[in-house]
Parts: C-alpha cells; sequence; structure tokens
C-alpha cells in the first residue's frame, strides 16, 4: 500500500476517532494536561524527526538531546524516515505519552498539520524544528533563515560566473524550506536573468532530497544542453554529491561552480578538494540549544515573544531566525573546523595539528 494511501487511511481512521469521541472522552483518553508549574515536576519533550538521513540529523538528534537533558529536562526522539503516516501515529504516541511540549521537524509540511491539532487537543504546545508546518496554529517556529541560504549560494555564484547557463536543484516540496531557499536564490539571481547575462537552463524539485535523484537530474541537465552548464545551485550538500557525480561522469567535475548546504563532511571534503566551491554552514549547535531552552521555558507555561514572524497560510507564526555562514576553502578553518562541527584531520584528510 503506498505511502499517501496509507496517510490518507490513517489521518481518516484519527480524524474520525477523534470526530465521533466527544471532547470531554478526548480528554480522557488523552491525559488533561495541566501547565507543569511545580518547578520539581520534570518537563518532558517530545522531539518528532523526519529523517535521520542527511548527515546534519544525526548532529540535531545528539545535540537536542544533550541540551535538553542539561537543562534538567527529559527528551523522547522518534524519527519516521519519510513517511508520514509514521510521523503521525510516532506523534499520537508521544502524547499519549504525556510529554509537556512536542518539538517537530514535519517531513510533509501540510499532513503535519494533523499532529498540531491533536497536540492543541491535548493542552500541549508545538515547536516547528527547522522547517515550518503549513496551515496549523504552530506556537513557534525555530530555524536558520532559509532565505538567506539561498542568497549566500546564489552571492558566491554569481561572483565567479556572472555570465552563463544556470542550473537549478531543488529539495523536496513537501519541505516548505526548498521555497524559502528558492526565493533567496532568486532574489540574488533575477537582475543577471532579467539583464540576460545568466540563463537559467534547467529548473527541477528533487524528491526526498535524494541524491539519486539530484544525480539523474543532472545527467538530464547535462544532456539537453550538450553539457554547456557554467555553474549550478544545489539546495543542500547531498543533492550536490549527485549534481557533483554526474558533473564527474561527464569529466566536467571541478570545472563548473557548484553551490551546496549543511556543510556536510563530504561536502567539506569536496570544497578542499576542487570539486565543490561552497556550502551554507548552520552551526546545529545553535539551534538545537535555543531550541531546547524555548521548549522548557514553554513547557513550564512561560510565554515566548518574539521580533520575527513567519506566515505558514494560516497565521503568523512567532519565529527565531538564526544566521547562517557561507563557506569556501577559505574560511573552512574559521567557521567549521573553529566550530568543532568537523575536524580538520577529517576535512583534510591529512593529520592537522
Ligand atoms: C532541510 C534542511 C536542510 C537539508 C534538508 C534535507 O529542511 O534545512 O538542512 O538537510 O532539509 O534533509
Amino acid at each position: 500500500m503506498n505511502k499517501e494511501i496509507r496517510l490518507i487511511l490513517v489521518l481518516f481512521i484519527s480524524l474520525l476517532f477523534g470526530a465521533c469521541a466527544p471532547e470531554e472522552s478526548i480528554g480522557k483518553a488523552v491525559p488533561e494536561k495541566t501547565r507543569v508549574t511545580d518547578s520539581n515536576e520534570t518537563v518532558k519533550i517530545g522531539f518528532s524527526m523526519d529523517t535521520l538521513k542527511e548527515e546534519r540529523w544525526l548532529k540535531d538528534q545528539a545535540l537536542f538531546k544533550k541540551a535538553v537533558e542539561e537543562l534538567g529536562a527529559e527528551v523522547e526522539i522518534v524519527a519516521a524516515n519519510g513517511d508520514d503516516a509514521l510521523q503521525l501515529t510516532q506523534a499520537e504516541t508521544l502524547i499519549q505519552q504525556g510529554i509537556d511540549l512536542l518539538v517537530i521537524v514535519p517531513h510533509n509540511a501540510e499532513a503535519t498539520a494533523a499532529i498540531v491539532q491533536k497536540a492543541h487537543r491535548a493542552g500541549i504546545k508545538v515547536i516547528a524544528y527547522d522547517r515550518l508546518v503549513k496551515n496549523a496554529d504552530i506556537d513557534l517556529y525555530v530555524s536558520f533563515d532559509n532565505e538567506q541560504v539561498g542568497e549566500m549560494q546564489a552571492e558566491s555564484i554569481l561572483e565567479l560566473v556572472p555570465t552563463g547557463n544556470y542550473v537549478y536543484i531543488g529539495g523536496a516540496t513537501t519541505d516548505n524550506n526548498v521555497h524559502l531557499i528558492k526565493k533567496g536564490v532568486f532574489n540574488v539571481l533575477q537582475p543577471a536573468i532579467n539583464r540576460g547575462d545568466i540563463k537559467i537552463v534547467y529548473d527541477q524539485w528533487t524528491e526526498d532530497w535524494s541524491p539519486e535523484k539530484a544525480f539523474l537530474n543532472m545527467t538530464e541537465a547535462l544532456a539537453v544542453n550538450n553539457n554547456k552548464i557554467d555553474a549550478v545551485i544545489a539546495a543542500n550538500d547531498a543533492t550536490a554529491g549527485g549534481v557533483i557525480q554526474a558533473l564527474e561522469a561527464q569529466g566536467l567535475a571541478g570545472q563548473i561552480p557548484v553551490a551546496g548546504q549543511d556543510a556536510e563532511l563530504a561536502a567539506a571534503q569536496r570544497i578542499v578538494g576542487g570539486t565543490q566551491t561552497m556550502t551554507v554552514y548552520k552551526p546545529i549547535q545553535i539551534l538545537t540549544e535555543q531550541a531546547a531552552a524555548l521548549a522548557v521555558r514553554m513547557a513550564k507555561g512561560e510565554d515566548v515573544n518574539t521580533v520575527k514572524y513567519v506566515n505558514n497560510g494560516k497565521i503568523d507564526v512567532p519565529s527565531i531566525l538564526l544566521t547562517p555562514i557561507p563557506v569556501t576553502v577559505e574560511n573552512m578553518r574559521d567557521t567549521v573546523i573553529a566550530d568543532g562541527f568537523h575536524t580538520g584531520t577529517d576535512v583534510y584528510g591529512v593529520v592537522d595539528e
């Protein structure tokens, strides 16, 4: 049974049962949450993740756990392997287990609205982590500024390639970030496009952020343009890896500038090796510490005020947007390595004193 049908089925069943069970019985089915005011009571945070497929999510998982526990709270972490139905049932289980607050990385920005509704019915607030939940009364959104990610990618590449044929390899459309990143890229590229200096000769999304799909798309981009490509912007390092494999197959790796995101180790190695031009580094340590502190405060009933808001199609969500960092071979040491995100030895492949 494919994923979509299973999700619809699970959603239908949970709504059916949700719909026919009178309000008060829902209260009973899911223990009414009273705000944890007694500071002796240990706060319990639920962290529902989309996937652990990309390298960064393993860091998010480990660093968020550490940050929450350092605040004297408990955390239960689950990952749904890109499966919407599983993310829904995992969230229901966390709610049943009596969490005080839910932090969520949605696989599907729209489908996750049902989870927010269920959590709120149980009196549990929800924080969207890194990726926004669309069309839901989300309580807080904590992420990096994804539009800035796209702007940084395009600025780096446009500096090197002011004229020529560009390829854009976007991410998974289920992820709201891909629209923000792409908006940032075209904020920077559009004037050059309007002047006729650059031409977007291929523009494709990548289902599930799959490197294999990015490889196939880039292979097609090269074929339909007779390899006449001057620059590539890929939405993250995993897809950039697929792009560079396709360039390698044509003997073009290292000759065509490629942008990525996430500062994955393989990307950092490609950058110092010359086959990738840049990546956008997002210090996960800062994101997890901020999200953990806000989650524990909100679970204890504190209000959190923000200066920024991001509209999710339903409300202006109070938001904390952190600043990402563009990384090239020039500042690799002062950023990714200085922060201990990767060691010099791992990046340069030689013992790095
Ligand atoms: C995005 C995230 C990126 C990237 C991608 C794939 O939402 O912001 O860092 O890794 O997901 O999981």
